[in-house]
């Protein structure tokens, strides 16, 4: 999946509101990308405007470049996409996991019918379905999934709902998986169960991975590159043990300063402030208003430009220069 300078502003009126502002990313067969970035910073909307899941009007979507790179059809442009491929694609060859269960999860369906119906559509070839179905099913920690097939989902549990769920996304065989915050609604340990899952998965099948989380304590352990997200703005991306060890934005050094340690009593630092709403975005970098290391009045005013700051670790602050803080 390439990603090239991804817009998205909302409003059908001559002034729509510009949102996300010039996100470019890319993730490789295999590999584990992780956008990370507070509440409202515009993850989702991200994800979802790949496979033209957002509303539009009044979304409005644009980009240099939105291409998926398939196992089997090659290149497919998403940009231009027609809307049958567009329908094949999306949980066909990207397979979601929703931040919201209700968004994937039908409640007056059984979850076998509901997971078949995936199977069915994308995967045509599949000559028993049922089988097929239950090998998801147990493929994502199901127990007795003869018995589950005939399910409703409020007859699950939390956890088990989010397992039906990623069985959803794994049953059009997709090559990139997105999974939006797919841990959040889930007890720690069921939360360690689920990441575990969508790791081994990854490994099965050579599938890529997009997974968005607002806790870079999760992204350590599984991610491969980060890319780091502040209202909107992609402000900084690389290599994951480049970026925790050497982070290079006052944003990402507060996010990590955040991070819950395991064993550590001290406390959590917050970040001051809150994302500010669109439309008092700062002209220059967004997160000006709350930084703790202004470099001068350019911060408001012009847009900081991206800076490579080791091999493939990119970075938009004027205080962040190239060859500083890397052995901090
Ligand atoms: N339908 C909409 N109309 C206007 N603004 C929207 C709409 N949907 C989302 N937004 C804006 O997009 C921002 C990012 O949303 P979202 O992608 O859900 O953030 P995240 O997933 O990072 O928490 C929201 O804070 C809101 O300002
Ligand atoms: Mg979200």
């Amino acid at each position: 999946m390439v990603v090239k300078n991804l817009k998205i502003s909302f409003g059908s009126g001559p002034d729509p509101v510009p949102v996300v502002a010039g996100v470019s990313f890319s993730v490789e067969a295999g590999q584990v990308l992780a956008l990370v970035g507070e509440s409202g910073c515009g993850k989702s909307i991200s994800c979802l405007s790949l496979t033209g899941l957002l509303p539009s009007p009044p979304a409005r979507v644009t980009a240099d470049e939105i291409t998926f790179y398939s196992d089997t059809g090659g290149a497919v442009d998403l940009l231009h996409a027609p809307p049958k491929v567009m329908r094949r694609v999306r949980g066909g060859g990207i397979g979601y996991i929703f931040q919201e269960p209700a968004a994937s999860l039908n409640p007056v369906f059984r979850i076998g019918d509901q997971i078949a119906e995936a199977v069915l559509l994308h995967r045509p070839e599949v000559q028993d379905v049922r089988q097929e179905v239950l090998d998801l099913l147990q493929q994502v920690g199901i127990p007795d999934p003869v018995s589950r097939l005939r399910a409703y989902p409020h007859e699950l549990s939390g956890g088990m709902q989010q397992r039906v769920m990623i069985a959803m996304a794994l049953a059009g065989g997709p090559g990139l998986l997105i999974a939006d915050e797919p841990t959040t609604a889930l007890d720690v340990t069921i939360q360690a169960q689920v990441l575990d899952l969508i790791d081994r998965t990854r490994r099965e099948r050579n599938m890529a991975v997009v997974l968005v989380t607002h806790n870079l304590g999760i992204v350590a352990g599984l991610a491969d590159v980060v890319a780091v997200m502040y209202a909107g703005q992609l402000i900084e991306r690389g290599p994951v043990a480049d970026v925790l060890a050497h982070p290079a934005h006052p944003y990402t050094r507060a996010l990590l300063k955040a991070v819950p340690r395991s064993g550590s009593s001290g406390r959590l630092e917050t970040i001051p402030g809150s994302v500010p709403p669109p439309e008092r975005f700062s002209a220059g970098c967004r997160f000006c208003d709350r930084c703790p290391r202004v470099a001068g009045p350019l911060c408001g005013q012009v847009p900081p430009p991206e800076q490579e700051r080791a091999p493939g670790h990119f970075c938009c602050c004027y205080a962040a220069p190239v060859t500083e803080g890397r052995d901090e």
